[in-house]
């Protein structure tokens, strides 16, 4: 089989003259090029996709350095991995020497050693995956698929390629439920088998491995689908067994997309509502297990918080200042991913007229107008500056006379006090 025709009608013109010029390079000092991967499965179903990975048998890290100079290109190389990158202008590529790989234990690194493009495949999660076609001008585009790939791309179905496949690396457990809910594939028999018959191997996994899955899970079109069905396979439960992948989740993640459009405000929104139902100590766990980045974990972290104050919006009568009070500390993720959280709705109400009213609410006087009135710059600025929008949330103020009278009648009670 060869798909010459589909590599060159597929690929922008600048990225398939960097494949070509790879192609050459390699052949001129004899080595068999290949582009691989993702790219390849993508082109036979024609969806876009432009991360190409090219598997060398020879020397990487030597076809790199040749073809970053031919384009003037910047070569970024991994000698202990032998793998290497080549970005020219805007557009990247991959090279990696074909290798087999064997593991010492479940979820460790792999040995690796120099192998033919068959060991290169071999060593994949996938057939779908292990698909390769040669980029040299003699016989650019002929396929090589020993894996049978193609059969199971026109049968929509993730397959592995052994028995021990989810025991190696058991983050082929989240892919595997990634590209079938992403391509509407289905596991095949055997290899759901060994997935739920392997589940409790995540264990073994460094927790950066698999939240590194998870976020990739976060930026498919409909995550949801992915975590319901990791529920179903045991995956969720073993990640952690509080963690929800039903109806509720769907509904609240379809809402939090029409919602926000910010990525990656989504994704933080999106990990709050998952953890929503977790309570304190699983919270912890799971936070310790996958080690969340910064920004990430605080909004995290004040899931529990929230859920502790929200109860309080729940009163008859409590005003929009207070509300503003309450709800200020709180990163707009954390407060966002409550509000679809919630049951009352009440607190519901709240929390939107904080997102969207309260917050951006501003007083007419600002810290130049007080310095003006005489009140010296510093934290008493600000707390002025709150209490001024307080009041204004709250109707006690509305015109700038009533807020110059307000910030008067502060500052004369102050230099009374003193
Ligand atoms: N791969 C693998 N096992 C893994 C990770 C990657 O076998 N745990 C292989 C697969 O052949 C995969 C390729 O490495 O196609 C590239 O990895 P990655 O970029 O993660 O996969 P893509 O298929 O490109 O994924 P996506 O389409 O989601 O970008």
């Amino acid at each position: 089989m060869n798909i010459a025709r589909l590599i060159e009608t597929q690929l922008p013109s600048q990225y398939l003259k960097l494949i070509k010029l790879a192609g050459n390079l390699a052949s001129q000092i004899g080595q068999n090029p290949y582009l691989v991967g993702g790219v390849v499965r993508d082109m036979l179903l024609g969806r876009p996709n432009l991360d190409l990975d090219i598997v060398v048998e020879g020397d990487a890290v030597g076809l790199a350095e040749r073809l970053g100079q031919s384009v003037n290109g910047k070569v970024v190389v991994h000698s202990r991995f032998g793998t290497a990158s080549v970005k020219s202008d805007s557009i990247s590529l991959d090279i990696v020497t074909a290798r087999s790989e064997k593991y010492p234990r479940p979820g460790a690194l792999p040995a690796v050693k120099p192998g033919s493009i068959e060991d290169d495949l071999f060593r994949r999660d996938f057939t779908i995956n292990a698909i390769a076609a040669r980029i040299d001008a003699r016989r650019f585009g002929d396929v090589v698929d020993p894996y049978r790939g193609k059969r199971d791309l026109e049968g929509k179905l993730i397959r592995t390629l052994h028995d021990k496949s989810f025991i190696d690396d058991p983050t082929r457990i989240w892919r595997a439920v990634r590209y079938e809910q992403r391509l509407e594939f289905r596991l095949e028999e055997e290899a759901e088998r060994l997935l739920r018959r392997d589940v409790v191997m995540m264990d073994r996994v460094s927790g950066d491995r698999i939240r590194h899955e998870i976020e990739r899970i976060l930026r498919e079109e409909r995550p949801e689908k992915s975590f319901s069905r990791a529920e179903e396979l045991g995956a969720l439960r073993q990640l952690d067994p509080a963690l929800p992948g039903n109806s509720w989740l769907a509904g609240r993640f379809g809402m939090v997309r029409e919602a926000v459009v910010d990525l990656r405000s989504l994704n933080r929104v999106y990990l709050a509502l998952l953890v929503w139902k977790l309570d304190e100590e699983s919270l912890d766990r799971f936070m310790q297990r996958l080690r969340f980045g910064r920004e990430t974990a605080r909004t995290l972290r004040e899931i529990a918080e929230l859920k502790r104050v929200l109860p309080v919006l729940d009163q008859r009568h409590f005003a929009p200042g207070q509300t503003y009070e309450l709800l200020e500390p709180f990163t707009i993720q954390s407060v966002t991913a409550a509000m679809f959280a919630v049951e009352s709705v009440t607190v519901r109400n709240r929390l939107r007229a904080f997102l969207f009213e309260y917050r951006r609410a501003r007083p007419q006087l600002d810290g130049d107008d007080l310095r003006r009135m005489g009140i010296p710059a510093g934290p008493d600025l600000g707390l002025l500056l709150r209490e001024l929008k307080k009041a204004r949330l709250d109707g006690r103020v509305s015109t700038r006379e009533d807020e110059v009278e307000l910030v008067r009648g502060w500052f004369n009670r102050s230099r009374h006090e003193r």
